[in-house]
């Protein structure tokens, strides 16, 4: 086994180094399309997230804007920090250029897509397709690490289905040219976001790899089991996705856990609609309210799940329109109260990573 010459991934205040970057904590906001925009990014942020990263944007629509609509293409906030910019693409230079305007823009990190499934983004060579070609992929990333001064990342899937697994040896690959972390999500592409992630699988990379950080993906949910894990060495940091929906305080709690080996008390039922409320008001606050209502209607329904009587506040939901409509079905929520089988968490069958 090689001996390492970088430092150690993990800090000694608890945080993660990436590249030259540290990080508070390692305890990431998975990049969701969709999802993941700045409203949700600063509120991931403020709850404590060591890093936040943006929905996936492909390398052409960047380096093809206009100046003056790239900063709505990436949309990344004044002292928005730190966080990552998730790009899509397959041509070295295009993803070398996309880079660059990236880190102009303020980028501390820019993260390359090798796990999207989606059929048009797969027909293009790009996101897990790109991932089963090493030699292609160890192209672009090595333009990409070329082009830009920061810290350069890929968050991959195992592999393109259980007979062609090879993270372990793209990963290796990837941390020969430069790749200063990667994330694995523990399902194949051919599974999309079916069966659970194999978390054994996820540690086979750990183990091919001489020093960078690497993160983990797939049904993070659970702070202790987090905690574990990071403790185990399996990993060194682990992304939240659909755990987040209609749970801000998974992130809050998984943070705790690391810092005090607890996860701090759970809320109530009010705290967590509150903080939903929290989020959508702040999403039709950045987008207005015609289009930030719209794109708030699935956030809603994310928190009316495990209310008394849902299925009729659900209902509801196709009719917001404004943001006093929001209001009044947030007192509504709020006065229906946890129903009887308590909160559940919603699980959510798709995605494009
Ligand atoms: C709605 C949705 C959108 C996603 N978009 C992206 C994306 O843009 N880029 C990416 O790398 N992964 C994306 N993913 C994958 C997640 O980042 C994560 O790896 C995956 O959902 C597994 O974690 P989970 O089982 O905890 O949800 C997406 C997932 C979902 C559910």
């Amino acid at each position: 086994m090689p001996v390492t010459t970088q430092a150690p991934p993990v800090t000694s205040a608890g945080g993660l180094r990436i590249g030259q970057l540290e990080l508070d904590n390692p305890i990431f906001i998975a990049p969701m399309a969709g999802i993941t925009d700045r409203p949700f990014r600063d509120l991931a942020r403020a709850l404590g997230a060591g890093l936040t990263c943006t929905e996936m944007t492909a390398a052409a629509a960047v380096v093809r804007a206009p100046a003056e609509m790239v900063d709505r293409v990436i949309d990344l906030g004044a002292g928005e920090h730190p966080v990552a910019v998730q790009l899509v693409g397959c041509d070295p230079q295009m993803m070398a250029d996309a880079a660059q305007i990236c880190v102009e823009r303020g980028a501390d990190i820019v993260d390359v897509n090798l796990g999207c499934p989606v059929p048009k983004v797969v027909r293009l060579g790009s996101g897990a397709a790109l991932a089963r070609e090493i030699g292609a992929t160890v192209r672009v990333l090595e333009a990409m690490v070329s082009a830009v001064p920061v810290p350069v990342t890929a968050k991959m899937r195992l592999g393109w289905d259980h007979i062609s697994i090879n993270a372990p040896q793209l990963c290796s690959a990837l941390e020969g040219v430069g790749v200063a972390a990667v994330t694995i999500h523990g399902r194949t592409r051919a599974q999309r976001y079916t069966g659970f992630a194999d978390w054994d699988q996820i540690a086979r990379v750990k183990e091919a790899v001489r020093g960078i950080p690497v993160l983990g993906s797939g049904d993070v949910r659970d702070p202790q089991q987090v905690e574990g894990r990071i403790r185990q060495g399996v990993v060194d940091g682990v992304v939240i996705a659909r755990g987040m929906m209609g749970d801000w305080h998974l992130l809050a709690q998984t943070v705790h856990q690391l810092k005090f080996g607890d996860p701090g008390p759970d809320p109530t039922f009010e705290e967590r609609v509150q903080l939903a409320r929290v989020h959508w008001n702040s999403v039709v606050a950045h987008h207005g309210e015609q289009r930030g209502v719209r794109l708030a209607r699935k956030y809603v329904v994310w928190a009316i799940k495990g209310c008394s009587g849902a299925a009729r506040l659900r209902a509801r939901v196709a009719d917001l329109n404004t943001q006093s409509d929001l209001d009044e079905l947030y007192s509504e929520i709020v006065a229906a109260g946890e129903g009887p089988q308590g909160w559940q968490r919603p699980s959510f069958s798709s995605g494009e990573g």
